[in-house]
Formats: C-alpha cells, structure tokens, sequence
C-alpha cells in the first residue's frame, strides 16, 4: 500500500500524468490532477466571456462555479457544473489562457482549499494518493512523505505533448507546441503566487532520456522505498 501523499510536480511533457496515473493504479491509491482542476476553472473564464487577465471578473466567477474531478486513476474525470469537460479542458485556447487564471492568488486560494479536501477524503478512504501539479510539495502538501520533482528538456517534452495530441486527434505542428509549452513553462515559472518550483526536499527526477515504463518504474521504487 501507499502510505500518505506522493507530491508530484513539474513541467507538461516530463510523463508526469501518465506516470502519476500508472504509480497510483499499481498501488490501488488515488489520484489527483491538479492541472484538470485550473484547466476547468480557465474554460468556465473563457465561456463567460471574460478576459483571463481580468483578475476580479475571474475570481467573481470561480466563486460561483462548481469544479469536479474524480480520482480514479483508471477513470480521470472533470466537471463545470456537473457536466463532463474532460476533453473541453485540453485545447490550446485553455492552454494559452490557464496560466494566467492560475496565476490569481484568489483563484489559487479556493482551488488548493478544495484539492485539501479531495485529498484528506482519499486518505480516509483508500489512505494513499499520488497528486499531480506544479506547487503540490511546495504549498499544498509540504509534509508529504514523499515528493518528487519531474524534469525533462524542452524538445523532448514538446516531442511529447504534440504525440499526446495527435493521439487525441488534435492537431499542432511540433514548432507550436514547443513555443506553447515553453511560454506556459516560463509563466508558471516565473508568477509572484506559488511559482513551479521544485521543494528542497524533493526528490529530482530528469525524464530526458526515460521511456513512460520507466519514468513509472523509478516512481514506484521511490514510493516502495519510502512506503
Ligand atoms: O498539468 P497541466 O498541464 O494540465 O496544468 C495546466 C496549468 O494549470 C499549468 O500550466 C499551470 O498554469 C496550472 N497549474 C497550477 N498549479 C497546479 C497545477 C496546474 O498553477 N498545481
């Protein structure tokens, strides 16, 4: 069994997700994926209508929605008010606009509220769950048994993104996902609230040169060790 939280952080494309999904699968825990909850409350933004720089309007609005995601590992699931936007949440509007609404203190405030809660409930009753964000060690779970920061370089993460989309059937040229990527990297780096960055005691994983089985090997060997 997986004792607690495993805090997983870092930048898209390090196999992070896929990873985290797998570690929580093998271990029968729970899963949680942070990013869905910032990609719902961004796509409710961009419904409204609201510029996702308008800080006040965005705030006002989050208040009032209702975010859901589920957290089984097998079974990834998210909401706005009650009804299913787990594919709504992966275009590249939502990519350009999400860190800036993550970027709202407030927004943040009532997100890491709720992900608190989710969290507290998966201990409860499963009593593992592996967690997946950028500020996971560093804000919303700093006593976290075990946290491991992902990394990977800039090409192989934009290699990565774009056969993710084109698996999705989206379609982006790898140029363009590589200057997405990086322009989300660079603003989720570098905002004043709770910036991607790893947690001084967080165990730094470099994915350049992994394949997916064994980004989830090395997980589950650091889980094992610390379990
Ligand atoms: O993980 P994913 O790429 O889906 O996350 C989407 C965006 O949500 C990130 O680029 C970041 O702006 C925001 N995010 C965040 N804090 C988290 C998870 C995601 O600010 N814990």
């Amino acid at each position: 069994a997986l004792c607690g939280v495993v805090a997983l952080d870092g930048p898209s494309g390090t196999g992070k997700t896929t990873a985290a999904r797998r570690l929580a699968t093998e271990f029968g825990a729970g899963y949680l994926d942070t990013g869905a909850m910032y990609r719902v409350a961004t796509l409710a933004v961009l419904r409204a209508g609201i510029g996702p720089d308008d800080a006040s309007a965005v705030v006002e609005l989050v208040r009032r929605i209702e975010i859901g995601v589920g957290t089984d590992p097998k079974e990834p699931s998210a909401s706005l008010d009650g009804v299913d936007v787990s594919e709504a949440i992966r275009t590249e509007e939502v990519n350009q606009a999400v860190s800036a609404v993550s970027a709202v203190p407030e927004v943040r405030e009532m997100l890491v509220a709720e992900q608190r809660r989710i969290i507290r409930k998966a201990l409860d009753e499963v009593g593992g769950i592996v967690v997946d964000g950028r500020d996971i060690g560093t804000v919303v779970v700093p006593d976290a048994p075990l946290k491991v920061f992902l990394t990977a370089s800039a090409d192989v993460r934009a290699r990565r993104r774009s056969a993710q989309d084109a698996a999705a059937g989206r379609v982006s040229t790898p140029e363009e996902t590589k200057a997405s990527v990086e322009r989300r990297d660079r603003l989720d780096s570098t905002r004043a609230n709770s910036p991607l960055r790893a947690a001084d005691d967080a165990v730094l994983l470099d994915t350049s040169d992994l394949a997916l089985d064994e980004v989830t090997a090395k997980l589950t060997e650091l889980a094992e060790d610390r379990g």
